[in-house]
């Protein structure tokens, strides 16, 4: 359904800070039909009421989407409401940091619920309605770490490698029916409350490691993808770079990314173990930037920067596997 004709319906998960706040201010803009969910219905009331005062048709429905039934009557209320859903974005997620064996069973377990089963929960109702009424595009945040893993955060890798294989399925499976779309975003270091909300097991201080990007990058990503909807769309430069030279790096690309992104994420100061607001929201926070772009941690590195990265990655790559080849020869 395109935005240029008939204001869309849209349902959000995990609209009360950050990226989904964001993309509902976008869609809102825009005089959408928003149907907002998440736990904290003080801060989605709050966001309702801001969507309505910028054009839209806006409703807070708090709704915590590892309750299957709660996400089944998130669908009823925007049936109810609005008598069809043309996208569904699935964005409720929740964050951990913390080698994998010191992680708490019920805490890495909770990240998966959230993560993957939240967003089945939502994928079903959402692929049922659009079979029902013959069209909608489900859009699936999952990160750039759902391509490229990062240390400490194997849980959330687990979950957002997951959300793109469950993505790449559901496509195959609405081959048969073109007006609906599944799309997968993969968004860099976005600049929101998520570092603050995580769970972290680390014994350091979460930080957003740079270049940050702003949500509302991610959000405009989102509202173009329902005029023109792509398989996977990586976002911000560091991500695409990181994409590219992934599977020319391999095993080497595995040791800089442990080295680099594990300094870049964990500061150098102690923090007590915490389990964020994975099982209970956290009150009052912020809502949607996190306050992480200031000095060098903008997302406005050059792209030259990173290219320049690439190449001193590409070199040493070649110097690694010459003296490999050097060794082999001489042994
Ligand atoms: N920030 C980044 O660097 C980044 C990068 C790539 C991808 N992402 C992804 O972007 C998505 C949004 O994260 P964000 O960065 O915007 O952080 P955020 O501000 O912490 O947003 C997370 C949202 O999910 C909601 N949520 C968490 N658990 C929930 C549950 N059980 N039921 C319903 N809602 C729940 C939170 O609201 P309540 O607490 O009110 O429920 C909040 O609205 C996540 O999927 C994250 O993995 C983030």
């Amino acid at each position: 359904m395109s935005m240029r004709n008939i204001p869309p319906v849209i349902v959000i998960t995990g609209a009360s800070s950050g990226i989904g706040r964001a993309t509902a201010y976008a869609f809102a803009k825009r005089g959408a039909s928003l149907v907002l969910a998440a736990r904290r219905a003080r801060m989605l009331h709050e966001t309702a009421q801001e969507c309505a005062e910028l054009g839209a048709t806006a409703m807070a429905v708090p709704t915590d989407v590892t309750d299957e039934r709660q996400v089944q009557a998130l669908g009823r209320r925007a049936m109810e409401r609005f008598g069809r859903i043309d996208v569904w974005f699935n964005n409720a997620g929740v964050g951990i940091f913390g080698r994998f064996e010191d992680l708490p069973s019920d805490a890495w377990r909770r990240v998966i619920e959230t993560n993957v089963f939240g967003y089945m929960h939502g994928a079903k109702v959402a692929m049922r309605q659009f079979r029902a009424q013959g069209h909608g595009t489900l859009i699936q945040n999952a990160s750039i770490v759902g391509r490229i893993a990062k240390p400490d955060s194997s849980a959330y890798a687990t979950s957002k490698f997951a959300i793109r294989g469950f993505s790449e399925a559901l496509r195959q499976e609405v081959l048969d029916q073109p007006a609906i779309q599944v799309c997968t975003i993969l968004p860099s270091v976005i600049d929101t409350p998520f570092f603050e909300h995580a769970a972290n097991f680390s014994h350091h201080r979460v930080r957003a490691a740079p270049p940050v990007y702003t949500p509302e990058k991610v959000a405009d990503t989102v509202v173009e993808l329902v005029d023109h909807p792509q398989a996977e769309v990586v976002i911000g430069g560091f991500g695409k770079v990181g994409s590219f030279l992934k599977p020319l790096l391999g095993p080497f690309g595995t040791r800089i990314n442990g080295r680099l992104l594990n300094a870049g994420f964990l500061a150098n100061e102690p923090s007590p173990p915490t389990s964020g607001n994975l099982f209970a929201p956290m009150e009052d926070g912020r809502r949607v930037r996190g306050g992480w772009r200031h000095g060098p941690n903008n997302g406005g590195v050059p792209t030259v920067a990173l290219l320049g990265l690439a190449a001193l990655s590409m070199g040493l790559l070649a110097w690694q596997r010459s003296r490999a080849d050097d060794r082999s020869r001489y042994a």
